[in-house]
């Protein structure tokens, strides 16, 4: 049977494939919702401008309620012969309400009807995203005051380099989310004009009033080109690119946590509820939540490379092709929906072991800087002098197989003569820590002051 939405010219219907190809209701179901809004704003515009009259708008506003109340109840009946959403939905509408129901259709497109609903859609996951982003930002702020003082090693290549705290780095990752936040809102803020009323590709003879539609539905205005409205997906991508940022950022720091947790390291533990065990292994306490976390920038990477080379080479003005958009977007939606909230758990949940951080934050003369620091500043020596001289310290200690702040002053003049025992005060990992003052610095106070910033910056949202 040809299709009874566009069949009219057509003596059969399509082969099983092609119903198979050409049929998204398997996935754009989902958008169900913004096709009810979307189709709810255009009927009350085409009664505003004359279109329909008062009771054919009001059949179609009870009709599309009730349909959102069967789909919400489950007991919409999904077909494929109709394709998509858009049309189960309006051949429901006209099996419900008759005439009406076919007259909604008047001065739209599927096309512009399409990248209406999809535009809502994300900018829906936009808004319940930046929730979760600002949830993460809120506990690693916690975290971050709770441990504003507490010792660690900082790492450059993976080396112990210099002590910092554990609340700096973890603050680390709230400066990382604020920009991922900010991304997001810049692409909601391009995203945010309405494409109804662009037709097919063409725009329309119809007197519709496309600045009506667009404030009904939240639009800061309608778009200004037909041919481009119906055939972008900028927004799509801006949406997967600001994504895969955020999942780069998640799978940095769940690397970071699979590192701590590892027994080597053995600087945090996971609570029980983050953690899965081994059914070999009965010792084992493995961080597969953060390995996932780790792992799911792999789909939402690809998501964002897949849907720009459906895009690479469209001609204008709409082509199947974009049809192919919703399945990237949903999917890194979901992963990063799913990768936000784990790592929202481990984040809150996780217990620092102290002691092991402080002894290792010490470890391999991870003060040396500031021994080089102390020549310069009390013996004016030229930085590059100090660094040498505070190499041959480091040298020296090592053979003997002691802390830099163990060798006597004695074996220290051998190699500088102007030192004395003052030098010993920026030795420890606290000196180290308390002189790091400067603007952004892993200084105590300093981090307890960022985290209260934050956590007054994120109570406001
Ligand atoms: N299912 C289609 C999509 O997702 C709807 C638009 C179809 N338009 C058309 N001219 N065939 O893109």
């Amino acid at each position: 049977l040809a299709n009874p939405q566009w069949g009219g010219r057509f003596a059969t219907g399509p082969a099983a494939v092609m119903g198979e190809i050409n049929a998204s209701i398997g996935f754009d179901k989902r958008l169900w919702r913004q096709d009810i809004r979307g189709s709810l704003a255009h009927a009350a515009m085409l009664a505003k401008v004359g279109l329909l009259t008062t009771e054919e708008e009001a059949q179609i506003r009870e009709g599309l309620l009730t349909i959102a109340d069967e789909i919400e109840a489950g007991s919409f009946a999904f077909s494929t012969a109709l394709e998509d959403i858009h049309m189960n939905i309006e051949a429901r509408l006209s099996e419900r309400i008759g005439e009406a129901g076919k007259r909604l259709h008047t001065a739209r497109s599927r096309n512009d009807q399409v990248a209406t609903d999809f535009r809502l859609w994300v900018r829906d996951a936009i808004d319940g995203l930046d929730g979760q982003i600002a949830t993460l930002m809120t506990s690693l702020a916690t975290r971050a005051l709770e441990f504003h003082a507490l010792p660690m090693p900082g790492f450059t290549h993976l080396q112990v380099a210099q002590p910092v705290t554990f609340g700096h780095h973890l603050l680390a990752y709230v400066e990382m989310l604020a920009r991922d936040r900010g991304r997001l809102a810049d692409a909601r803020a391009r995203l945010n004009e309405c494409p109804l009323g662009s037709a097919a590709l063409a725009g329309t003879s119809f007197p519709i009033d496309r600045r009506f539609t667009a404030a009904q539905l939240g639009f800061d205005r309608p778009t200004a080109n037909s041919l481009d409205a119906v055939s972008d997906r900028d927004f799509a991508l801006e949406y997967l690119s600001a994504l895969s940022l955020l999942g780069m950022h998640l799978s940095r720091l769940s690397e970071e946590i699979v590192i701590w947790c590892s027994s080597p390291y053995n600087f945090i533990r996971l609570s029980d509820a983050f953690t899965t065990g081994s059914s070999i292994m009965p010792q084992k306490r493995n961080p597969d939540a953060a390995e996932l976390v780790r792992a799911k920038i792999g789909r939402i990477g690809g998501d964002f490379i897949g849907l720009l080379m459906v895009m690479k080479g469209l001609p204008l003005a709409y082509a199947k092709d974009t049809q192919e958009d919703k399945e990237p977007v949903f999917d890194a939606t979901e992963a990063a929906t799913l990768s936000l909230a784990a790592m929202d758990g481990m984040v809150r949940d996780l217990t620092p072991h102290a002691a092991r951080m402080r002894e290792m934050a010490g470890a391999g003369f991870a003060t040396a800087t500031d021994l080089a620091d102390w020549l310069v500043r009390v013996l004016r020596l030229p930085f590059r002098t100090a660094h040498h001289v505070t190499g041959r310290l480091v040298g020296m200690a090592e053979a003997k197989g002691c802390d830099l702040g163990e060798l006597t002053l004695e074996e220290m003049r051998s190699v500088e003569p102007g030192i004395d025992a003052s030098v010993f005060d920026v030795l420890t990992v606290e000196a180290s820590l308390a002189s790091r003052t400067s603007e952004g610095g892993t200084a105590p106070e300093a981090v307890r002051r960022a985290a209260t910033l934050w956590l007054h910056a994120l109570e406001g949202i």
